[in-house]
């Protein structure tokens, strides 16, 4: 099992919180590049990069799995002697977050969900899943990127934030991106899990995200025993990015006001 790379910002460890913050499918921790400098006066914020993902080497493995990404989580709480974190995913990181729910629910003192859901995919999404696999293998990522970017960001997104989601799927190798649509593909649906999670919990999304639009956020928050629901205006699927300082400024509120131990 990889090391995972990871940023790391904010309070010493051991002199406040951990956020634990886990990134998009096909993309890497800079993408929570605002929150990690946003949030460092509150808390020690590591943001790793997944197994293939950003400065973190593919190990070679074919399908890359929610769970095996959350065993790697816990190692890298348990590489920082951390014993509960905020845990804060969005999308994939989501599905990742809702997996370590599942293998390491002890290793939470709250759960951030961002533009994501609990559910599997459905057998047309599955299908869709193998298409892009096979698409990939004949186009050059570049094209990928610019095939992926629409859907990520609300029409109104900046060309900076474009940029930087073109060069984090540019720079993601195909191996990494083709194993983690098996991944992806291949999750469980965790919605059942829905109604253990026992910490305090935010879900965010972006009013204008249509890859995982507000009402599937509106439908956890109703399944969560302790769920609370921040829409994000104006914003798509990266929210994080494309309206940092208003995702900082929840995810603040909320760590503060909501999770102390
Ligand atoms: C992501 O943003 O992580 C992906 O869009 C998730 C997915 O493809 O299901």
């Amino acid at each position: 099992m990889s090391t995972l790379h990871v940023e790391r910002t904010g309070l010493q460890l051991g002199q406040g919180p951990v956020a634990l913050f886990v990134h998009g499918f096909p993309l890497d921790h800079t993408m929570w590049s605002a929150q990690i400098t946003d949030l460092a006066d509150i808390a020690t914020c590591l943001a790793p990069d997944l197994c293939g993902f950003g400065a973190t080497p593919h190990d070679g493995s074919l399908k890359l799995s929610m769970e095996r990404h959350a065993d790697d989580l816990a190692r890298v709480l348990d590489e920082a002697d951390v014993e509960r974190a905020d845990v804060i995913g969005l999308s994939m990181g989501g599905y990742v977050a809702l997996a370590m729910w599942e293998l390491h629910a002890e290793r939470f003192r709250s759960l951030v969900l961002v533009d994501t859901h609990a559910g599997a995919d459905s057998p047309l999404r599955r299908d869709g899943r193998d298409e892009t696999a096979e698409h990939l293998q004949q186009i050059h990522r570049a094209a990928f990127a610019r095939e992926m970017l629409p859907k990520l960001v609300a029409p109104d997104a900046t060309r900076a934030v474009r940029d930087e989601l073109t060069s984090m799927i540019e720079n993601t190798p195909v191996e990494t991106i083709l194993a983690g649509l098996r991944g992806m593909r291949d999750r469980v649906d965790r919605s059942g899990l829905l109604a253990s999670i026992d910490v305090p919990t935010l879900v965010v999304c972006g009013e204008l995200d249509t890859l995982t639009p507000p009402a599937l956020s509106e439908e956890m928050v109703r399944m969560l025993p302790h769920g609370e629901l921040a829409l994000i205006e104006g914003a798509g699927h990266m929210a994080p990015m494309e309206a940092p300082e208003a995702v900082s400024a929840v995810l603040r509120a909320f760590l503060l006001g909501r999770a102390r131990a």
